[in-house]
């Protein structure tokens, strides 16, 4: 019988896994409670799940996930209200069915769709999650401002950001209130991430946590940088998470094997060793590592960016223990 990851690594954060309704179920679900002291619903609480047509709120995924989670002593982070993904067309548009530009009477409509998306989702949620991402991939470090011009950013400004937190503290002032982000190890978008938190920070507005995605390869991103971004943000005094740490076996977008390489597998192992140890040296500043699926019979990274084999996670596709666990658990 195999350790528990989560309790190997309790003395330093939760960690936590991203799942999809199916996987609360039979040998997923035991996988799960074992090995996971945290979980992310990877799609259920996106927009387009919880809000498909305007003021229609479902829940019956995320609630499900939510209940199991009770039942097994699972926290639950909430993933996640403001993104330029996964959100229905209808929110961007007037009444009359037409794309919304940045006029006045848009910007009212679309930040009061947006307060009360946040009121509903969190209020239906309330005391049963520990961290929402409240704002998701809202930095462009190639915009001169930093942000990314996304629907939000053109019909509302900047200003959508600070909205949707402040409403979101109010929602659940329990609640620990994130903006996520990938690739805040690369030196121009962690220093573009830094700049929006710090300045929201000093206008009062309640950013609680800087989650940070994490989505890599077996080659990248390097043990210096992830330790630079952490150091950096904790000079902010915030909470950091890890929320979608995967480590893919291709390093480009456009390869792919029909069987996984040994060798891919073993230097995989040792880039989870070398970024968890990382995390492990800066747990003062890091709550929760959430690896963004359970096990290589589901990710995203079988779509994205192309179809293809990959096998990014610590468990393989028959739910054993991959290389990657024991590089993190430790093998004697
Ligand atoms: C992914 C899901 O895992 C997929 O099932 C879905 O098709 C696309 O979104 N960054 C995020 C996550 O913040 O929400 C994304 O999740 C992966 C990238």
């Amino acid at each position: 019988d195999i350790p528990s990851l989560k309790d190997v690594l309790a003395p330093d954060f939760t960690v936590g896994a991203a799942v999809t309704p199916a996987e609360i179920t039979g040998d997923h679900a035991d996988l799960l409670a074992k090995h996971f002291g945290s979980v992310t619903p990877g799609n259920a609480m996106k927009w387009d799940a919880t809000e498909p047509t305007e003021g229609a709120f479902k829940y019956t995924d995320a609630d499900a996930i939510v209940d199991f989670a009770a039942a097994h002593g699972i926290g639950v982070r909430g993933h996640t209200l403001v993104w330029y993904q996964q959100t229905p067309a209808w929110v961007f548009q007037d009444a009359s069915g037409t794309t919304m530009t940045a006029t006045p009477e848009n910007k009212a409509l679309l930040l009061s769709r947006m307060e009360n998306h946040i009121k509903a989702v969190m209020g239906h949620f309330k005391g049963k999650l520990y961290a929402w991402d409240v704002v998701n991939e809202a930095i462009d470090e190639t915009q001169s401002d930093g942000l990314r011009h996304s629907m939000w950013y053109q019909i509302a400004g900047p200003d959508y950001i600070a909205d949707a937190f402040r409403t979101a503290h109010e929602a659940d002032p329990d609640a620990e209130l994130c903006i996520n982000d990938y690739n805040t190890t690369v030196a121009a978008k962690r220093q573009a991430l830094y700049n929006l938190v710090s300045s929201l920070r000093q206008q009062g507005v309640p950013v609680d946590c800087v989650g940070h995605q994490m989505h890599g390869n077996i080659d990248w991103p390097s043990a210096s940088d992830t330790a630079a971004t952490i150091e950096q943000f904790a000079g902010l005094g915030v909470d950091q998470q890890i929320t979608e740490m995967d480590v893919s076996v291709y390093t480009d977008n456009t390869s792919s094997y029909s069987t996984i390489p040994a060798a891919a597998l073993t230097k995989q192992a040792a880039e989870y060793k070398a970024l968890f140890d990382v995390y492990r040296s800066h747990r003062d500043d890091i709550s929760s590592v959430t690896v963004w699926g359970l096990a290589d019979d589901n990710t995203w990274l079988d779509s994205f960016p192309i179809n293809r084999l990959d096998a990014p996670l610590f468990f393989d596709r028959q739910l054993q223990a991959k290389a990657a666990y024991w590089s993190v658990v430790g093998d004697g």
